[in-house]
């Protein structure tokens, strides 16, 4: 009997156990994805929904390590990253690897690092560059690198370096892909906030892909305040340059004019040293602002510190004497002081200019006469 009784406590005993292995199994379950959730990125769109990226799963839940790329030789360096050609030891297949700076390693990643990753895997696009993987390297998180797609060279280093000038043909056909590639952009409420030569990829097809999302922002309507601290000077538009933080989608196509405007001239159109001087080239090459043109723009934040000369007209016909009138149209309608009449991008993108002979090269033959520059060892 009292066998029995020692035999049901035990079975309870054991019970009782499988019960408290279940729940401390279940209670981790919900430790583990509350650590997932913590990874989820939220981005606001337009609408104010949420779209949500999802860091956990590819990035650190086992990332694979650096050493499966050898490294061929170092083709960029930027402010927020150095930039390796590399081959896949398994595959042979060429990526290039962007190492992380990691300036202040006790507050883990960087900011434009973790936007540049999150925003850059949830796009995909053939006029955005790739994102393959990211891989670590040495102990813990300290070297970490994003894998993209291999591109020949950037636009501003083939500019550098070509011997004969772009074609307008040629130019067109950068033109359409810049504006396809920041149309896909725009339409998932993104800002790219960075768009200049150097950023512009060409592969070995003569496809381009915008790249360097570590200023990128998504953007909702109304605005939300940002630092107008952003774009590289030389493309920088007026607001920007005025202070203005309720910016939106034109501060890109601000900087598409700029680049359409170097395509062109085959040098940077103005190239500013510092903010005031910058507002300077912009006043010299389109004249200056009124309220008639841009209401509001005097009660800009920066507005009273700048000294306005005295009337400039538009210069873009004398500046540019060899375009057609469509290729001024086009180049006035981006460099439009008042953002909400600046062109849109579905306005570049349809404008008359792509219309006209000469016709847009075909992307795979952009490089057949500027063969000779390749960048696999540029830097
Ligand atoms: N996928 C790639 N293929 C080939 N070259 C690349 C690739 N990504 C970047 N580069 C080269 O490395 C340079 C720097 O890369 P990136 O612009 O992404 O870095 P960054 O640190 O943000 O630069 P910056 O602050 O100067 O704009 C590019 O201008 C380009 O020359
Ligand atoms: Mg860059």
């Amino acid at each position: 009997m009292s066998n029995d009784k020692d035999n049901k406590k035990d079975f309870k005993r054991k019970l009782d156990e499988r019960d408290k292995i279940s729940n401390e199994n279940s209670k981790n379950k919900e430790n583990d994805k509350k650590d997932k959730d913590n990874l989820i990125f939220d981005l606001y769109s337009i609408s104010g929904k949420k779209r949500k990226i999802n860091l956990s799963k590819p990035f650190f839940g086992g990332c694979n390590n650096v050493d499966m790329y050898q490294k061929i030789s170092r083709i960029g360096e930027g402010t927020y990253g150095i930039v390796y050609s590399a081959k896949n030891k398994e595959t042979n297949e060429i990526v290039a690897l962007k190492k992380i700076r990691m300036e202040k390693k006790k507050d883990g990643l960087p900011i434009s690092s973790l936007r540049e990753i999150a925003l850059l895997k949830s796009l995909q696009h053939e006029n955005i560059i790739n994102v393959k993987d990211v891989v670590v390297g040495g102990a813990g998180l300290h070297n970490i690198f994003i894998v993209m797609e291999y591109c020949k060279q950037d636009l501003a280093y083939m500019m550098d370096n070509m011997k004969s000038h772009f074609s307008f043909s040629e130019i067109k056909c950068i033109m359409l892909q810049l504006l396809r590639g920041i149309q896909y952009l725009h339409k998932h409420f993104i800002i790219h906030r960075d768009l200049k030569l150097s950023n512009l990829l060409i592969t070995s097809k003569g496809i381009l892909k915008i790249a360097d999302f570590g200023l990128a922002k998504t953007c909702g309507d109304p605005p939300c305040p940002m630092t107008p601290n952003v774009v590289t000077l030389w493309y920088r538009s007026p607001e920007l340059l005025l202070g203005e933080k309720n910016y939106s989608f034109a501060v890109d196509m601000w900087s598409v004019g700029c680049i359409f405007g170097e395509l062109l001239k085959h040098r940077p159109i103005m190239p500013g040293n510092t903010e005031m001087n910058q507002l300077q080239k912009i006043f010299e090459l389109i004249g200056v602002p009124n309220p008639k043109i841009w209401s509001g723009f005097d009660k800009l934040p920066l507005a009273r510190s700048v000294r306005f000369p005295e009337q400039k007209y538009n210069q873009l016909k004398i500046e540019f004497p060899h375009v057609s009138d469509n290729a001024i149209d086009l180049l006035n309608g981006l460099l439009t002081y008042d953002p909400q009449k600046r062109f849109t991008v579905n306005q570049a993108i349809h404008h008359k200019y792509f219309k006209e002979s000469p016709w847009p090269k075909a992307p795979e033959h952009l490089l057949d006469d500027h063969q000779h520059t390749s960048s696999l060892n540029k830097k």
